[in-house]
This record gives structure tokens, sequence and C-alpha cells, in this order.
């Protein structure tokens, strides 16, 4: 079981799915399953509702979270969201509703479920302090902003969806912002977590440094 949380942008991606296809293990992008819930709420008008509409609101909801080659599959009543959660619009309303407890608590046990043999890598912002506090590889990854900002610039523009560096920039603060100073579950370092900072490593670099991480904890470890 490997954690890695850290803020938007920091490479977490690129790592959890390096580290899933080498070990043969299982990938939980986290962030998608608070976008689906997000996307649902804001198609359901609920986004900015009460925790206790919201809570009987999910009750209802028929999600689905798979595990998948490149992330996870997130469907809704049996229609598969995965491309639509990748906007931005969906990625700040999924910070937003993340504060909630109705939220956190709907996900916790649908995250844990991803955990099976071989084994998982987890991504997201608690899953070292909250979801799988006995991990024993954490990995807390960080960048500049301004450098998060440029690889959320490029990922939008593959993905044909136009944005400005400057408004990135600005909302990627805001969400830091948010995500590290809500009460419940806040984006944080624990204390046993290996930190790296990629923002001057490459892709090839960043994936070397984890690996090195990976052998350090499991010796004999083979690709799966
Ligand atoms: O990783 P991401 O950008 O797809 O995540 C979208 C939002 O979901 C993020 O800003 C905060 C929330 N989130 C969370 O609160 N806890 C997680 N483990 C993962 C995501």
């Amino acid at each position: 079981m490997i954690c890695i949380d850290g803020p938007a942008g920091a490479g977490k991606g690129v790592v959890a799915s390096y580290l899933a296809g080498r070990l043969g293990w299982r990938h939980l992008d986290s962030g998608a399953l608070y976008r689906a819930v997000a996307l649902a709420l804001l198609r359901g008008g609920l986004a900015d509702a009460d925790e206790s509409r919201i809570k009987a609101y999910l009750r209802k909801c028929r999600f689905e979270f798979n595990a998948a080659a490149d992330g996870n599959q997130v469907l809704l009543d049996g229609v598969d969201l995965s491309a639509e959660i990748r906007t931005e619009s969906v990625g700040a309303a999924a910070s937003r509703i993340a504060s909630l407890a109705a939220v956190r608590r709907f996900l916790l046990v649908r995250q844990r479920q991803f955990r099976r043999m071989p084994g998982l890598v987890a991504e997201g912002r608690d899953m070292a302090s909250v979801v799988f506090p006995d991990a024993p590889l954490r990995i807390y990854l960080h960048a500049s902003p301004e450098k998060r900002a440029a690889r959320r610039h490029k990922q939008l523009k593959q993905k044909g969806i136009n944005a400005n560096i400057n408004d990135l920039i600005r909302d990627l603060a805001e969400r830091d912002r948010r995500d590290r100073d809500r009460p419940l579950a806040p984006l944080k370092r624990v204390r046993q977590a290996e930190v790296l900072d990629t923002t001057a490593l490459t892709v090839p670099e960043t994936r070397e440094a984890v690996w090195r991480l990976v052998t350090a904890v499991w010796p004999g470890i083979a690709a799966g």
C-alpha cells in the first residue's frame, strides 16, 4: 500500500499511475471520486445546499467507482462521467464540497474498498492522514504554484480544454487554501511522509525518485 498526497498539479497522477502500472497494483485517484460527487451535486442543483439535503441526495445517487488502467472510471446512474469530471469548474466544486463531513464520510468506505491484493497506490489529499494511515510508504509531492499551473495548463490543452494560465494560478492558489485550511481531513504532510519537490524534475526523474523510495521500503520488490 502506497499513499501519495499533495496539492493539485504536484505530479500525483503521473506518479500513481506509473507505480501502479510497474507494480501491477490497483490505482485509486480519490480526486476523481470527489469530482464525481461534485458533478452529481451540480447537476442536481445542490452544490450549495445544506448538508442534510446533500446527504439525502447522495444516498439516492447510484455511483460506481471502478479501477481502470488510466486512473478511475466513475459512473453515475450507469453513465460514464470520467471525461466530464476533468474540467476546472468541477475541480473547484469538488474542493468546495470536500469540506463537508457528509461527503467525506460517504466516500471514505468507497475509497477503502479499493484496497485489495496485491496492493494499492492511492493518491489524494488525505490518503496518509485519514484513509490509509497504516500504509508502509507515504509520499508527499509538491511543486511551485507556477509549475503546477503550467502543468495543469498543458494537461487541459491536451484534452482540448482552453484555459488562461493566470486564471489557473489564481484558481490553484484558492483551491490550495481551501484544501489546506478546512477543518476536516485537510491537505497535510504526515510526519512519516517522504517529501519530494517535483518543481525542477522531469517526469522520468520523478519516476526514478519515487521508484527509489519504493525499493527502500520493499528491497526485493519485482515489477508486476
Ligand atoms: O486531485 P483533484 O484535483 O482531482 O481533486 C479535486 C478536489 O477534490 C480537491 O481540490 C480537493 C478534493 N479532494 C479531497 O478533498 N480529498 C482527496 N483525497 C482528494 C480530493
